[in-house]
């Protein structure tokens, strides 16, 4: 006989049964729980905002993913200086749009899920506050913030040639845990054109996501390419 304050093996299996179904009740079934992909895409003031610019494109094409934009006010020169788009055109491209000054942002904080973020381009100043932990604009802090959570952070770093301590920065921004992306061009695929480039290295950073818009012309080994034999 059990004990007062006991159950029997009987009244814990039925106990089990009413909680799961206490349960499924108030969840929602996992077939109803769409997964939407939330990526960070931060833009700043490196030569190359045309980077950032395709990937909000491309990642526009998929309802399955939202993006959270934030530019610098470098970045937002540059796409002037460099391109036909205006910082409005850009900013439509995304879902959510973020102020860089606003460091209460959602995206500010690791409670906030999202899938990781990509800097495109990544100018020398932002990396170098990304390497040192500088968080006092809302790039480098979600920057900051998917290294401390552990989160993919691709960076798209912009200068040539490079001085020792870019170098170091970039290690540095490495060893704590950023994917470094720069926009080297892969002469392999033969490119017609620049956006023919640009395209491609788009595509190996949404690759570094798992995310395939088909933009990777891929490596199909030596015997498929050689035109000497
Ligand atoms: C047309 C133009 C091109 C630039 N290209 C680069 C570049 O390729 N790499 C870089 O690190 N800075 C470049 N800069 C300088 C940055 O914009 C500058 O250092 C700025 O302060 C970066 O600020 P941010 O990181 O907050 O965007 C460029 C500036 C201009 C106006």
């Amino acid at each position: 006989m059990p004990e007062e304050g006991e159950f029997t093996s009987c009244e814990i299996v039925l106990q089990l049964l009413a909680s799961s179904h206490r349960l499924m009740q108030h969840s929602k079934p996992y077939s109803e729980q769409v997964k939407l992909v939330q990526l960070i895409i931060g833009m700043s003031g490196a030569s190359g905002v045309i980077y950032g610019i395709r990937l909000l494109q491309v990642l526009q094409q998929d309802s399955s993913i939202e993006t959270h934009l934030v530019m610098s006010d470098s970045a937002k020169l540059n796409i002037a200086v460099e391109t036909e788009f205006s910082s409005k055109d850009v900013q439509a491209m995304a879902d959510h749009v973020h102020s860089n000054k606003d460091i209460g942002a959602t995206i500010a904080s690791g409670s906030f899920r999202s899938d990781g973020m990509i800097i495109a381009p990544c100018s020398i100043k932002t990396l170098s506050a990304v390497a040192n932990c500088y968080a006092d604009s809302l790039i480098v802090r979600a920057a900051d913030v998917m290294l401390k959570e552990r989160r993919r952070l691709v960076l798209v770093p912009r200068e040539t040639p490079l001085h020792t301590g870019h170098c170091e920065l970039l290690l540095r921004a490495s060893q704590n845990g950023a994917i470094l992306a720069p926009p080297m061009p892969a002469h392999y695929i033969k490119p017609q054109s620049v956006e023919e480039l640009v395209d491609h290295h788009v595509g190996r950073v949404l690759d570094l996501f798992d995310i395939d818009p088909g933009l990777v012309k891929r490596w199909q080994g030596t015997r498929e390419n050689a035109n000497n034999e």
